[in-house]
């Protein structure tokens, strides 16, 4: 089993690339993102333990997050490798994915901080399938999604304030990975400040590396 991590700060465009690259590899996105909202909402313990640091803006704790993942790898549908997004964020989460699958690429999307609060400000998604839009740069079609199921969702650490924290944890606690997985010779960065298709483009191309 090989898997893929798409790696990159809040609002880079991990989602986004993650379901185009969910067609073009065959992979299912695994997004710690998604799995702790839906056990927020679904009130479980780790949605409890969770809610707080997801509020404030900071990375939940690595146990409570390794857990997430080797349940998830577990299933079934995991057994020819995932694509990770937004995961690992810490070198702990990084050392215990090894331990778990092995990681041919990571493809770091790189934008810059000034970039991030207009992204996650205007950020909103289909509530039916789960694709992400925004205001601007990539608004929902006029007759809803495609999806044929259209309601507007927006998250509730989409606000400038929560964002800041966020870009704080990025820099503090994730940016080192990056230098980590330098070292193994597996680091694909490509520019996050580009149209969603040309960004595509480049991914696609790091993959055949
Ligand atoms: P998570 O859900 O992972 O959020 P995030 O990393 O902050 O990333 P986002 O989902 O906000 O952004 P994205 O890169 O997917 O961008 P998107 O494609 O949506 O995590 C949320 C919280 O959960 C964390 O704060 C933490 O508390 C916790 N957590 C999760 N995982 C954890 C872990 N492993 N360890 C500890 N804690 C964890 O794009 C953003 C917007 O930009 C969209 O509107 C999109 O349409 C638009 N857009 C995309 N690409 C482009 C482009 N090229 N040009 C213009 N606009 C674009």
């Amino acid at each position: 089993m090989s898997s893929i991590v798409l790696f990159g700060p809040p609002g880079a465009g991990k989602g986004t690339q993650a379901e185009r690259m969910m067609q073009a590899t065959g992979l299912p996105q695994v997004s710690t993102g998604d799995m702790l909202r839906a056990a927020v909402k679904a009130d479980t313990p780790t949605g409890r333990a969770a809610k707080a640091y997801m509020d404030a803006g900071k990375l939940v704790p690595d146990e409570v997050i390794i857990d997430l993942i080797k349940d998830r790898i577990a299933e079934d549908d995991a057994a020819g490798g995932v694509m990770f997004d937004g995961f690992p964020r810490t070198v702990p989460q990084a050392e215990a994915l090894e331990s778990i699958t092995s990681v041919t690429h990571v493809i770091a999307i790189e934008v810059p901080d000034e970039r991030i609060v207009e992204r996650i400000c205007g950020r909103y998604s289909c509530s039916g399938c789960g694709s992400v839009f925004h205001d601007t740069f990539n608004p929902v079609p006029s007759n809803g999604c495609s999806c044929g199921n259209w309601a507007e969702k927006r998250r509730a650490d989409d606000n400038e304030e929560t964002v800041s924290s966020r870009l704080d944890a990025y820099h503090e606690q994730t940016s080192p990975l990056a230098e980590w997985y330098r070292g193994k010779g597996i680091f694909h960065p490509v520019d996050g400040d580009r149209a969603i298709d040309e960004i595509t483009g480049d991914i696609l191309d790091a993959l055949k590396a």
